[in-house]
């Protein structure tokens, strides 16, 4: 037998036993036969001893069983690949069917039903869900609202800073979603009824106040809006959450960014909790000119109204919860009591 038909055959009786084999023996069989040193390279060393006819031939058949062995040797990698990979997926399928009914299934939390619960009814009042940064410039969270530099609001509402090299422009965790309505205003044109709920951060905790915490804000920009408006939005929010028989009042408060402003208060006993007075929910007001004007809307054309309400509170008074922190302190047997809420 010539080198070339044995190296030929012995190839064709070792090529079966790639597919029996992994990827050893395909490192094997390749570096025996088309590696560097390997047996088809090897045969070459023949062409010293050939006539000048017979040269090229025998060249372009030792190529062509290069082309062979190397081209044998891709498709079994490929497929060997293939095979792994549909292995790994099969070993990482999630079993859906896993036992989730019963008694421990999952629920929505008070404050996710409430948040859907309030944004369904302001979508139902023409409003469109909108969204802003958590982390944003302190020009979106207080300048750009109307609050001065110095003014105490940006201590009022112990805000955090991040830390940022000297001379970038100072970012903060959002004290309120109010930093949503500039966005709102530079995203689009008015007029518009928006409506979004997010987390908020603020360095203070008690029994009524948590150092994260969700709102609701709402803003309305449009001709002719008045307080009239906004009163008959919360009253319709307010009776829809808490029933008919909810008692709240305005009271005349000051917010940097509406002008006039006012703050919510419930009547705690009207709403079926367990005690005497009132609890503040949120403020709201007619935009301040200058806000709009950072905005980039003329206050000569439109008019509107904002409004903020702490979510968390709200839940508060929906469910007679008396201290914040079990909102959001995950102990499941408070969580349970919801269950069904959804
Ligand atoms: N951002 C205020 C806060 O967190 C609440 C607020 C007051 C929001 C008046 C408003 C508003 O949109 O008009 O204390």
């Amino acid at each position: 037998m010539n080198p070339l038909d044995e190296v030929r055959s012995s190839w064709a009786s070792l090529a079966p036993t790639l597919n029996a084999a992994g990827e050893t023996i395909l490192a094997e069989l390749r570096s025996r036969f088309v590696g560097k040193k390997g047996e088809v390279p090897g045969l070459m060393r023949h062409l010293g001893s050939l006539s000048a006819d017979e040269k090229p031939h025998y060249g372009a058949a030792v190529q062509a069983l290069r082309q062979e062995i190397e081209t044998a040797l891709d498709h079994f990698q490929a497929a060997l690949r293939e095979q792994k990979l549909s292995e790994k997926l099969a070993r990482e399928t999630l079993d859906l069917s896993l036992e989730g009914a019963g008694a421990d299934a999952g629920t929505l939390h008070p404050l996710l039903a409430l948040r859907d619960e309030i944004l369904d009814m302001f979508t139902g009042m023409g409003f469109e869900v909108a969204d802003a940064p958590e982390i944003d410039t302190e020009w979106f969270n207080f300048s750009a609202l109307n609050v001065p530099d110095d003014h105490p609001a940006r201590d009022m509402q112990d805000t955090f800073f991040l830390e940022r090299e000297p001379g970038c422009e100072p970012l903060v965790l959002r004290t309120h979603t109010s930093n949503y309505q500039i966005h709102a205003m530079r995203d689009r044109k008015p007029p518009f009824r928006l409506i979004n709920c997010g987390q908020v951060f603020r360095c203070d905790a008690d029994a009524t106040h948590a150092p994260m915490f969700c709102q609701i804000e709402g803003l309305v920009l449009d001709r002719g809006i008045t307080f009239a408006h906004l009163k008959a939005t919360l009253f319709t929010m307010v009776r829809s959450l808490y029933g008919p028989q909810a008692v709240v009042r305005f009271r005349p408060s000051f917010f940097p960014f509406t002008e006039p402003s006012a703050e919510m208060d419930v009547d705690c006993r009207s709403v079926g909790l367990d005690r005497d007075g009132w609890m503040e929910i949120g403020g709201c007001g007619m935009v301040h000119p200058n806000v709009l004007r950072n905005g980039g809307v003329d206050p000569d054309e439109f008019q509107g109204f904002a409004l903020g309400f702490g979510l968390d509170r709200m839940a508060m008074l929906r469910h007679g919860i008396k201290d914040i922190s079990l909102l959001t302190n995950g102990d499941m047997r408070f969580l349970k009591q919801f269950r069904g809420l959804a």
